[in-house]
């Protein structure tokens, strides 16, 4: 019989001990909700009634429950008035010293069976445990943020925690209603483990000028769905919490220089612009607490403004006959562009044809595009061998095959065929875009246009300046991607662009995680997809891309960034030898064939 909880201590109601309160109390525990002050105190309740209120308001509550939630939580100034609660979840500031000061003190007053568990992010559960006389009842119960909302909690048991705590706090969560994922106690657990390096190199992006906040950050929204990009969950996070996890993740975690704080958190801590709670970090709130990001001055300014100088564009060609290219050719005829599909012979082009007349009468099926739609934008493209037809045309986008020496040798070729101011794009994903434009004469007017698969659908385009671009050409390219209803992000010409650069690694580590045997793959899976809203787990994505597309994107990263930590993980590339390439093979991390 799993024990039962009754009532609960939580201490420290920042942002997430405010969100576990409501947890429990959701769930028809008592909370004896503890601060510091008063001050701290009526925080706490403010950020408990705001939530709650709020949910209200969305008809996610109703108003009898939420006062019936609010009265089973009592608010009380220091430990003493948890005495008589059966667990008690500790919230504070990620400080060793304050959280070891803390479970002595819970040791003291709290009754001897009471279980005394921690919501740290990155310190050692274990040293915690022991600044008290019960380490086997001590345990880490950690909730991911907003705690109301997500729906998973790492459960990390030490090398002391007893096997009935652990089964106790498990059910405990499921009455939670929460997914538990119970791990050993290691520097970031599963989730922060996997999220923190990304976090903290998607800052150092900002801070070195790579791209804008807002580019970084629709960037991995739009291209790998997340819920938010990294800069807006670092302002959720709370820039303090932030530093003092990925600190102590570099302490902890073997130095790895990508946990060691971009100098930047730390200026921006010391600034007090420590995110949403105090209405500023890397955007600016309504105000303290709030969630609604307000116009300031790195606002970009209104997109017409911002595109002004943008070459008028009618006709476009487009190189290559490959997936790429046909999405590309469909999603520029759709947009009403004229366009000269160049391949290498009438067979190819017969196929494209076929290809993107097949996708366009999935729209016609599907009710999104009308017939007449349909046939105008196939009468849109004209099809030819020689290049020589892209004379008259205003842009060319190159997606022919991944290899340097080929697309230098035709970059060359536009040179002397498309007429003066024309902008020339590559679709690459790999290859340093300067070295395309350098095979021309004209390489202000060259820019990357990463299209993301299936370009017709995926509604992010990298726009890759090289150091060599004009603003007008990338201008132009922005104004394209806008009128082709695609949300167009600018960044540097540099390995991995801003979505394959902060994307490879984290896989890579989710792999480096999955060797080192500290958890499974569907457990992995699950933390982040239910503990950071990830639309899939690192494997299941690493399966569906491709291990060897995957392998040599991190090859790529780690040859031209030479960071260490970029190294593949051993296992994918035996993966990759093995012929496990995911899902197109059968067999990736799991086993295709038998679903
Ligand atoms: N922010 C996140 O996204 C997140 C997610 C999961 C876990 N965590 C972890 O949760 C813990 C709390 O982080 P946070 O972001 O909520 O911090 P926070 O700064 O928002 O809140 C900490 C609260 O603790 C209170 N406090 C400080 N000393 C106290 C004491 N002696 N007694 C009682 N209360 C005290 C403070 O007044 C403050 O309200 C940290 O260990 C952090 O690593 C944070």
């Amino acid at each position: 019989m799993a024990r039962d909880f009754t009532s609960v201590g939580v201490v420290g109601l920042g942002t997430m001990g405010a969100g576990i309160v409501e947890v429990f109390a959701r769930n028809g525990v008592d909370v004896v909700a503890v601060e510091v002050s008063e001050d701290a105190l009526e925080r706490g309740r403010a950020i408990l009634t705001g939530s709650t209120d709020r949910a209200v308001v969305k008809g996610k509550l109703a108003e009898a429950d939420r006062d019936a939630l609010l009265s089973r939580v009592r608010f009380a100034v220091g430990l003493d008035a948890l005495h008589s609660v059966d667990l008690v979840i500790e919230a504070v500031p990620e400080h060793l010293d304050l959280k070891q000061r803390i479970f002595a003190e819970l040791d003291r007053v709290c009754k001897p069976e009471a279980i005394l568990a921690t919501n740290t992010s990155s310190l050692s559960v274990t040293e915690i445990s022991v600044a008290t006389s019960r380490p086997h009842q001590v345990i880490g119960i950690h909730f991911f943020n907003p705690a109301p909302v997500m729906k998973l909690v790492e459960v990390v048991r030490t090398v002391v925690t007893s096997a009935d705590v652990v089964a106790d706090v498990e059910a405990l969560c499921k009455r939670l209603g929460k997914v538990d994922v119970t791990i050993s106690d290691r520097a970031g657990f599963i989730a922060n483990a996997l999220l923190f390096g990304y976090l903290n190199h998607a800052v150092g992006m900002f801070e070195s000028h790579y791209a804008t906040r807002e580019d970084i950050d629709a960037a991995m929204k739009l291209g790998c769905g997340l819920p938010m990009g990294p800069l807006a969950l670092m302002d959720l996070i709370g820039l303090d919490t932030a530093y003092e996890i990925l600190d102590t993740m570099y302490r902890r975690g073997g130095r790895d220089r990508r946990h060691a704080p971009v100098p930047l958190i730390k200026q921006m801590v010391t600034a007090g612009l420590l995110g949403r709670k105090s209405g500023r970090g890397f955007y600016t709130y309504e105000r303290p607490g709030s969630p609604v990001v307000v116009p300031d001055e790195q606002t970009p300014v209104a997109s017409e403004a911002a595109l002004g100088g943008a070459a008028a564009i009618a006709k476009v060609g487009v190189v290559g006959s490959g997936t790429m290219a046909t999405g590309i050719i469909e999603v520029f005829a759709k947009a009403g562009y004229e366009v000269v599909s160049v391949t290498r012979g009438a067979e190819k082009s017969a196929k494209v044809f076929e290809a993107v007349k097949t996708s366009l009468n999935k729209g016609v099926v599907r009710g999104k595009l009308g017939e007449a739609d349909r046939d105008a934008a196939l009468g849109r493209i004209n099809w030819s061998a020689t290049l020589d037809h892209l004379a008259d045309v205003d842009l060319v986008v190159e997606a022919v095959v991944e290899e340097l020496s080929v697309k230098k040798a035709l970059f060359a070729s536009l040179d002397e065929i498309c007429k003066p101011g024309v902008v020339l794009a590559t679709t690459t994903s790999s290859l340093p875009v300067i070295d395309v434009a350098m095979a021309t004469q004209r390489p202000a007017d060259v820019v990357g246009l990463h299209f993301f698969n299936p370009a017709p659908v995926m509604p992010l385009v990298e726009v890759v300046e090289t150091i060599r671009t004009s603003a007008e050409t990338t201008a132009t390219a922005r104004a394209v991607c806008a009128a082709l209803g695609k949300t167009g992000v600018v960044c540097g010409d540099r390995s991995g662009f801003i979505v394959n650069a902060l994307l490879f690694p984290y896989l890579n580590d989710a792999v480096k995680m999955l060797e080192a045997s500290y958890s499974t793959a569907d457990d992995i899976d699950h933390a982040m997809k239910l503990g950071c809203g990830y639309p899939m787990g690192p494997f299941e994505l690493l399966d569906v891309v491709g291990l060897d597309v995957s392998l040599a994107i991190q090859r790529e990263l780690y040859l031209e960034l030479r960071e260490p930590g970029f190294a593949p993980a051993p296992l994918l590339e035996h993966l990759v030898t093995a012929g496990y390439l995911g899902r197109k093979s059968g067999r990736g991390f799991r086993d295709h064939t038998r679903r």
